[in-house]
């Protein structure tokens, strides 16, 4: 049997995501034989706490909840309360833990997932506290894994350190860093797309690639999220994690077996040779700006300089993607949200039409719609019907929810799913959680210094700086934009 401690049990992710996810695993019977222990300061006892997430999950699984089910789904919560700062509470947390294995009559075969849910300034006192009770011990039958959310550290530094601190007691091999993005369908879809087709691998190259564009807008603002939000800025909140993660499934090597081992090894070489960004070359490969209403939401600093906008152009220095730019953007407050990948052909290298029409045949593109509208787009040139010879862009479209019943699940039920059984292939690893934070540091840090131009406004529902166009511009590519 499984025991799934939820450290931080009564945050907002816990009631969001975490339960909403086991809950819909649980009506689709995927989950094992389980019990949810949510540990936090504040005491109360089961029945209280399941009572709070019934009322939560009533809204963030509102498409599947039924008070039935929810019954049957509740017993298995249970709640210990407990400081983390403290000792003893992990000494009685082992104990009550015990008690509840033995309940189950399971006791030999007991594996726990503590899953860090608490604010990040916790994770190292968790990891340190869980060693230290002997928590973290493995034996036969008997699993001990970590799941630590993102963000993972603030800057290289900071991110070794916990490194460190965790492997201090935990093995590589029990820790899963989240980072949602990898547990979303069309993500994971990329690797199919990429290695279960033929078509597209021989001309995935710089060969046939001009440019590719990874993008992740939202319409969304800060909202209550300034304390955080003000010290992590775009770079930190949606690059070092979100969109390198997307980048290395677009460019990674074909990893010979689905295995935590092949895959993040492949992912890793990915990030090791994106080429390394000096401090004084970031105000030439980065853009950055602000949506013009941030500095008035609560708890933001007047002259604040956070961005909330932020593109990036990076290179990948190996035989396959040598002097390709890689366009990474994301921002808050965009028109709409929209996650995609555009992978931007070279053009033919000759056109018979021009003599019959003025239109030059543009190259060809791969558009993967990571989310909302999630799908796959080949635009490709079409002659307009006529008797003259025009041309235009044409597109071939392929979209999940006309191909598949049933709804998207959660990124946390996979991610969940996988923890409980073992399999770290969706998780990030301590190397490349370190070499991402090696790519993004140089940039961060030029931002947070007086060589960049100051972030530029932009209003909210728009696309973004206009300065943003004219730098893409200014190396001959241009955003491709579904809004
Ligand atoms: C989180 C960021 O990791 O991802 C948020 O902290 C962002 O700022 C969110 O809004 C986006 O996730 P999703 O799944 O809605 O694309």
């Amino acid at each position: 049997m499984h025991s799934l401690i939820i450290f931080g049990a009564s945050g907002d992710l816990t009631s969001r995501k975490l339960i909403p996810a086991l809950y819909k695993l649980f009506l689709k019977k995927r989950l094992p034989s389980i019990n949810i222990v949510g540990f936090s300061r504040t005491s109360m006892d089961d029945n209280a706490w399941r009572g709070k997430l019934a009322e939560t999950t009533r809204r963030f699984a509102a498409d599947v909840f039924s008070e039935e089910s929810w019954n049957a789904f509740a017993l298995l919560i249970h709640y210990h309360a407990g400081d983390i700062a403290k000792s003893e509470s992990f000494a009685s947390l082992d104990s009550y833990l015990g008690v509840l294995e033995q309940a189950a009559g399971e006791a030999d075969e007991s594996n726990r997932l503590y899953y860090l849910a608490t604010a990040p300034q916790f994770y190292e006192a968790a990891a340190e506290q869980l060693g230290a009770a002997g928590l973290a011990a493995e034996s036969p039958g008997k699993s001990r894994r970590v799941v630590i959310e993102k963000p993972f550290g603030t800057d290289l530094v900071s991110a070794r350190h916990l490194n460190e601190v965790i492997h201090r007691n935990f093995d590589e091999s029990q820790i899963y860093r989240i980072d949602h993005y990898l547990g979303k369908e069309t993500v994971n879809n990329m690797l199919v797309l990429r290695f279960a087709n033929a078509i597209f691998e021989p001309i995935w190259n710089r060969n046939y690639i001009s440019d590719i564009q990874i993008t992740a807008n939202e319409d969304i603002l800060i909202g209550r999220r300034s304390l955080y939000y003000e010290k992590a800025g775009i770079l930190r909140d949606m690059f070092q994690n979100h969109l390198l993660q997307i980048l290395t499934f677009t460019a990674m090597e074909p990893p010979a077996r689905f295995d935590a081992k092949a895959i993040r090894d492949e992912k890793v070489k990915v990030l090791q040779s994106i080429r390394a960004m000096a401090e004084k070359e970031a105000p030439l490969n980065s853009i950055r700006g602000q949506y013009r209403s941030y500095r008035d939401e609560e708890g933001v600093a007047k002259g604040s300089q956070t961005a909330t906008y932020g593109a990036v152009r990076l290179f990948i220095d190996n035989w396959r993607w040598k002097d390709v730019p890689i366009f990474l953007r994301s921002g808050k407050g965009m028109s709409c949200m929209s996650t995609q990948v555009v992978i931007n052909f070279r053009q033919p290298p000759h056109s018979m039409f021009k003599e019959f029409s003025n239109s030059v045949p543009e190259g060809n593109r791969l558009l993967l719609q990571l989310q909302p509208a999630e799908g796959i787009q080949i635009h490709f040139m079409t002659k307009i019907p006529d008797t003259d010879m025009k041309i235009r862009m044409s597109e071939l479209n392929f979209n999940f929810k006309n191909s598949f019943s049933g709804v998207m699940p959660d990124s946390y039920e996979r991610l969940l799913l996988d923890a409980l059984h073992g399999d770290a292939s969706l998780f990030a690893r301590s190397d490349e959680v370190e070499a991402a934070w090696r790519i993004i540091d140089p940039i961060q840090k030029a931002w947070d210094s007086g060589i960049m131009q100051d972030p530029e406004f932009y209003e909210t529902g728009s696309t973004g700086p206009v300065q943003a166009d004219r730098w893409i511009e200014s190396f001959g590519q241009k955003w491709f934009d579904l809004c």
